[in-house]
């Protein structure tokens, strides 16, 4: 039997539950994690009978500093030897950052960021005995763009630093076999932005920016088995992520109020 693995955070929903389908279409087993139990067991039914692969899951809340290790022993106890990393889990935080409890930040940077680098470091041990691994952070178009005030401070930040995370990741191993994909979408219909209280927001977003969690997920997966560093689903979000990186802050900070409101009011 095929021990190698596929490890999906936040498989429950969204870009992170396309991606577990997109995975097992090309034959890969899955480890499936999240917090809600009910879903990661229906799911991994649906997997197992759909595309004939085997599929597990581990409940678990990243916002929990034991998450990564339980995660990790999990795969460990069962065989499972994880060959793909997808660091997907996330949320927004919509208040402002003088408007928050003093431990959410705390929570939404271990969910998003550390979580991220516990899990990598937890895995890329015996991807560097095989010589072979692939790693994807699903990150945000956002991460590109100043930070926002409306949709919570740290969102943007979080994400750049994930992209730097990426980055070093494959400046230090992709000699050894292991690459790091950064995909960075852009408004993405998903539970998204109603789970953050912002789905009043996403509704004026106009349709044409809007993309499917499918269709990234599929661009995803491509971009991650190619090896690519770096990948943004969609023309417009390409042509914002290079306008984004070349226009003064102040400029950025003005093109994006016009095409979504609140962000930065
Ligand atoms: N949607 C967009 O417009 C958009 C744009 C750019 C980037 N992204 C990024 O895409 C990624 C996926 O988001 P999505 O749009 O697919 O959102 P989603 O539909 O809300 O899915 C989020 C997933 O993360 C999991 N999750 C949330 N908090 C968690 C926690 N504390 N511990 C473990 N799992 C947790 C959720 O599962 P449970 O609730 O079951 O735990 C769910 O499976 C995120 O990193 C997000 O920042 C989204």
């Amino acid at each position: 039997m095929n021990d190698k693995y596929a490890l999906v955070t936040g498989a429950t929903a969204g870009i992170g539950l396309e991606i577990a389908k997109e995975l097992a279409k090309l034959g890969n087993n899955i480890i499936l994690t999240a917090r809600r139990e009910d879903r990661l067991r229906d799911i991994s039914i649906l997997l197992k009978e759909e595309f004939d692969i085997q599929c597990d899951y581990v409940v678990a809340d990243l916002a929990e500093v034991s998450a990564p290790e339980k995660i990790y022993n999990f795969c460990r106890d069962s065989n499972y030897t994880v060959e793909i990393l997808i660091n997907n889990a996330g949320y927004s935080i919509n208040k402002k950052f003088h408007e928050t409890e003093e431990d959410e930040e705390e929570k939404f940077l271990r969910v998003l960021g550390i979580a991220v680098v516990a899990l990598t470091k937890k895995f890329i041990p015996s991807m560097l005995a095989q010589k072979h691994g692939k790693i994807m952070m699903v990150s945000s178009l956002a991460s590109f763009a100043p930070p926002s005030s409306g949709w919570g401070a740290l969102y943007g930040p979080v994400k750049t630093f994930v992209n730097r995370f990426g980055d070093a990741i494959n400046i230090n191993y992709r000699s050894h076999g292991i690459t790091a994909t950064n995909v960075c979408p852009g408004f993405t219909v998903t539970e998204f932005h109603s789970a953050s209280g912002m789905q009043d927001a996403m509704d004026k977003v106009p349709a044409f920016m809007k993309k499917d969690s499918k269709t990234v997920a599929i661009g995803a997966v491509q971009a991650l088995m190619n090896g690519k560093s770096v990948w943004v689903p969609g023309l417009l979000n390409k042509a914002l992520a290079f306008l984004c990186n070349i226009l003064p802050t102040t400029i950025v900070i003005k093109m994006s109020s016009r095409l979504a409101g609140g962000r930065y009011e």
